[in-house]
């Protein structure tokens, strides 16, 4: 009986040890041995999510640029545009590319064992701890804006929210956002960028992909659709996004 060496896979292609040698790629399966796999170049980060998380990068180091020098008017313009990223990204991650759906990078902890014992890999999306990283991320930036948005520094200025919301939640939000979440955030985006120089180091390049959205992977991995028709559709959603930022701005002046 002859198999196909591709019958028996299933997707996420990517959860399936890789392995390498003598400079020919495979992919390995217990039941099956080894077969070859050709690689080829596989859309992972669709453009959309590549600007959001450039554009999120520069926002938030310089809302903490902003910040350190009190040019306040500056740092709420910004977060409102990070306001304006993070509701972009949580409906593209419902509805984005393959790789950028919250679904693609949940992951159960057996296949967070496994990743950790080094029986899995996760080349294609973020891997497990890749995943935990992004999550945490994300959730610190929602904090972080949210909070921001409820504080008052009792001298000349305060978020939009302040006046909406009792005293004592302006006190913890506005000690939350510069005492806690300040912190909490170069903690995470310190490991972020640590995790990604270690990878780099082990071989595995990962800021390449984020530049041009493209991995060498085994040719059946799905890939991120990115046509012109999605990257519509993602303007269309940035521009809902950015016009609730801007009405949850105008909720200061009254
Ligand atoms: C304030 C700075 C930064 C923040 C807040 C941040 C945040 C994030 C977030 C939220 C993601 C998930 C992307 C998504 O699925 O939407 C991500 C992924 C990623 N970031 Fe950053 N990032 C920052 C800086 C950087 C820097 C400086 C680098 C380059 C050295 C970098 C490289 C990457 C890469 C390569 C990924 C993809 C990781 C993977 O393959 O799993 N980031 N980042
Ligand atoms: C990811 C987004 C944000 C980051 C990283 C950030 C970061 C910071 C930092 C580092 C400080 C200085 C704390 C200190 O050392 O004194 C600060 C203060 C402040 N931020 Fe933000 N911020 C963000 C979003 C926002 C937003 C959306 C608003 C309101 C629209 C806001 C309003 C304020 C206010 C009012 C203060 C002064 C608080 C005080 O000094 O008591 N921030 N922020």
């Amino acid at each position: 009986m002859t198999h196909s060496p591709f019958a028996h896979y299933h997707e996420p292609l990517c959860t399936l040890p890789i392995g390498s040698a003598r400079g020919l790629r495979f992919i390995s399966n217990n039941a099956h041995g080894i077969h070859p796999m050709p690689h080829t170049s596989v859309r992972i980060w669709d453009l959309p999510t590549r600007l959001f998380h450039w554009t999120l990068a520069a926002c938030v180091v310089a809302l903490v640029v902003t910040a350190k020098l009190n040019a306040m008017d500056w740092h709420f313009r910004l977060g409102y545009c990070v306001l304006a990223l993070l509701v972009f990204r949580v409906v593209w991650g419902l509805v984005g590319g393959y790789w950028s759906r919250f679904k693609s990078f949940l992951f159960t902890p057996g296949q967070f064992a496994r990743h950790l014992a080094g029986k899995e890999d996760h080349s294609a999306g973020h891997s497990p701890l890749g995943a935990l990283s992004v999550f945490a991320l994300l959730l610190a930036l929602i904090l972080q804006v949210t909070t921001g948005l409820m504080s008052d520094d009792e001298i000349s200025v305060s978020g939009p929210l302040a006046r909406h919301v009792s005293g004592e939640l302006v006190s913890t939000a506005t000690w939350w956002h510069a005492r806690i979440g300040q912190y909490l955030l170069y903690v995470l985006v310190g490991l972020h960028v640590l995790a990604i120089l270690v990878y780099a180091v082990r071989g595995k390049k990962l800021v390449g992909p984020m530049i041009t959205g493209d991995k060498q992977l085994p040719s059946a991995t799905p890939s991120s659709r990115d046509s012109a028709g999605t990257r519509v559709a993602a303007l269309v959603l940035l521009a809902a996004a950015g016009a609730f930022a801007w009405w949850v701005s105008t909720l200061g002046s009254f």
